[in-house]
């Protein structure tokens, strides 16, 4: 087997579509084994169908410690290991300050911030244990570099994300353990449409102008798409990145820089 990944075994969550599921394409490619793991189970298996041997599914609901550990297990007995983890899933809404419900509040904390702890976390105890370290890779978001007037409860649970790769990452590189973060800007798919048509409801657009006004706005000169954040993804799974501790890197067109 050859790749940059070459005999490594990775979980991706949410990997049943969009981001995650073009990281588990870029990682069979590089050799690793992949599971895709989903609250969607079907989409999950799938997936994995049309990507090949590499990959395969496996049902995760990162809010439920206990499907997360079962996941883990999953891995481990499939894999003899877990290498990598790409804390994925995520979910998105939007709301004036004075509409936010606390249904969406409570939902989107424990779907992005707590599923990315506890994720981190059970994946983290499995491979202190196997002893051969590990690479975590968070989806952070250029929303959590800034605040933005109809999102904030999304932009908070990205700006925590950001700050649990820097405290994860600082506990568990003794252990080499690396976890880092990606924060990508406007990326087009599934879960852009629907921010998409939130943004017509709220600032009574037409469907689809957001999107536009968005991608002209890009500095590279249009949206980003699933592919353009592979490269980083690969790169901080592999070994190039052993040095590499506790960041959150911007792959966005040149939106955002810090
Ligand atoms: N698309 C963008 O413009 C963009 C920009 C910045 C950051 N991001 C981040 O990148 C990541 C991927 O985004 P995407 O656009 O591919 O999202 P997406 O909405 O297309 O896919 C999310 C996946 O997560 C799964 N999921 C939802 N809840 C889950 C749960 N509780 N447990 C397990 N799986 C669950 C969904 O079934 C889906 O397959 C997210 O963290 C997102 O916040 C996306």
């Amino acid at each position: 087997m050859t790749g940059r990944l070459a005999g490594r075994s990775a979980l991706i969550t949410g990997a049943a579509r969009g981001i995650g599921r073009a990281f588990a394409e870029a990682y069979v490619r590089e050799g690793a084994t992949v599971a895709i793991g989903d609250i969607d189970l079907e989409a999950a298996e799938r997936t994995a169908g049309e990507i090949g041997p590499g990959a395969y599914a496996v049902r995760l609901d990162v809010t439920d410690l206990d499907s997360i550990e079962a996941a883990v297990r999953t891995v481990e007995a499939r894999t003899g290991g877990l290498d990598i983890l790409v804390n994925n899933a995520a979910l998105f809404d939007l709301a004036p300050i004075v509409e936010i419900g606390k249904a969406s509040y409570d939902r989107l904390f424990a779907v992005n911030v707590a599923g990315t702890l506890f994720t981190l976390q059970a994946a983290a105890k499995a491979m202190i244990a196997r002893g051969q370290g590990g690479r975590i890779i968070n989806m952070a978001s250029q929303a959590g570099r800034r605040g933005e007037a109809l999102v904030a409860v999304y932009c908070a649970t990205k700006a925590a994300v950001i700050s649990l790769t820097q405290s994860a990452g600082l506990d568990l590189i003794k252990h080499r353990i690396n976890v880092n973060a990606i924060a990508p800007g406007v990326v087009d798919g599934e879960h852009w449409d629907h921010v998409d048509a939130l943004f017509a409801k709220y600032e009574d657009r037409p469907l689809g102008e957001k999107k536009r006004i968005v991608g002209e706005s890009v500095p590279y000169g249009r949206m980003g798409r699933a592919e353009d954040l592979t490269g980083m993804a690969v790169f901080l799974a592999s070994d190039e990145a052993e040095y590499i501790v506790a960041q959150t890197y911007n792959v966005d067109g040149g939106q955002w820089m810090s």
